[in-house]
């Protein structure tokens, strides 16, 4: 079966100011100005918050072809939550998606299963895709645990999701949920999952969540996804795009990988 656009996720975490997002978006437009890439793909970054404002501003001006995400989102709308954002405080700006439930906030700030169930409604409320992370430990993985793990943490991670709340609440180049499977173990280590264990634990996901839906959804690899892997990765059936972290920070590693998913 054919595949639909690749969606590329940049997850650019705690890096870049304005300068060097400036200078990133420049470049990634000049190398795709003149292919077909960003027809033929859905290409999305998440800058952190104080980038939101400086990046809507270039993406709006510059008519870019690619979308912006949220790091996070907080599931009340406003209110004594120090250091959090909402939902509803993007709708100021062109944000079309949340990555939410990343294992590193699961890890280093503890977030859990149902925090990010209720990230996950807030955003898809607000009209955002929301963009849901899961993954299993190195010890997981050696246990051999990993489908019990991941699959409790997609059934917890969105619990109390319906069927009625993917529907698009805007014209959305994305689709409104969207799970990123993520390693542990191949995030920023250079180990990314072989193209064989990213299928399996993505077909599981996959099939879970179309008995839950009813609908496909979209299943992201992420983890280490680099030029060297990304082809090999892609040509698996149930891996509809990645979800990417350091390559992401380079504008032709960036642009290289998405082009040879689409040629
Ligand atoms: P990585 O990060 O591509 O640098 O491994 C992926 C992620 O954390 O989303």
């Amino acid at each position: 079966m054919k595949k639909t656009s690749p969606i590329f996720l940049g997850n650019w975490k705690m890096n870049f100011r304005k300068a060097e997002t400036t200078i990133f978006f420049e470049k990634f437009n000049q190398l795709n100005s003149k292919n077909n890439v960003l027809d033929n793909s859905i290409v999305g970054f998440a800058p952190p918050f104080t980038l939101i404002d400086h990046a809507s501003t270039y993406v709006t001006k510059h008519k870019c072809s690619f979308v912006l995400g949220a790091q996070n989102v907080h599931w009340a709308e406003s209110g004594a939550h120090t250091g959090e954002i909402s939902a509803g405080m993007l709708q100021d700006f062109p944000v079309r998606f949340a990555i939410l439930g990343h294992s590193e906030r699961r890890n280093s700030y503890g977030e859990t299963n149902e925090n990010v169930a209720l990230r996950t409604k807030a955003a898809l409320s607000a009209g955002l895709s929301a963009v849901v992370c899961v993954g299993e430990s190195q010890k997981d993985f050696n246990e051999k645990k990993s489908n019990f793990v991941v699959l409790k943490q997609l059934e917890e991670s969105l619990a109390g999701i319906l069927t009625a709340d993917l529907q698009p609440k805007a014209i959305t180049e994305l689709p409104s949920l969207i799970v990123a499977y993520e390693p542990i173990w191949a995030i920023g280590t250079g180990l990314s999952a072989s193209p064989q264990i990213a299928e399996e634990m993505c077909s599981t996901i996959a099939n879970y969540l179309t008995e839950r839906f009813k609908q496909k959804i979209s299943v992201l690899y992420g983890g280490s996804v680099d030029q060297s892997n990304v082809q090999e990765l892609y040509k698996e059936p149930n891996i509809a795009g990645f979800l990417v972290g350091g390559a992401s920070l380079k504008p032709a590693v960036f642009t290289e990988m998405i082009t040879s998913c689409i040629s």
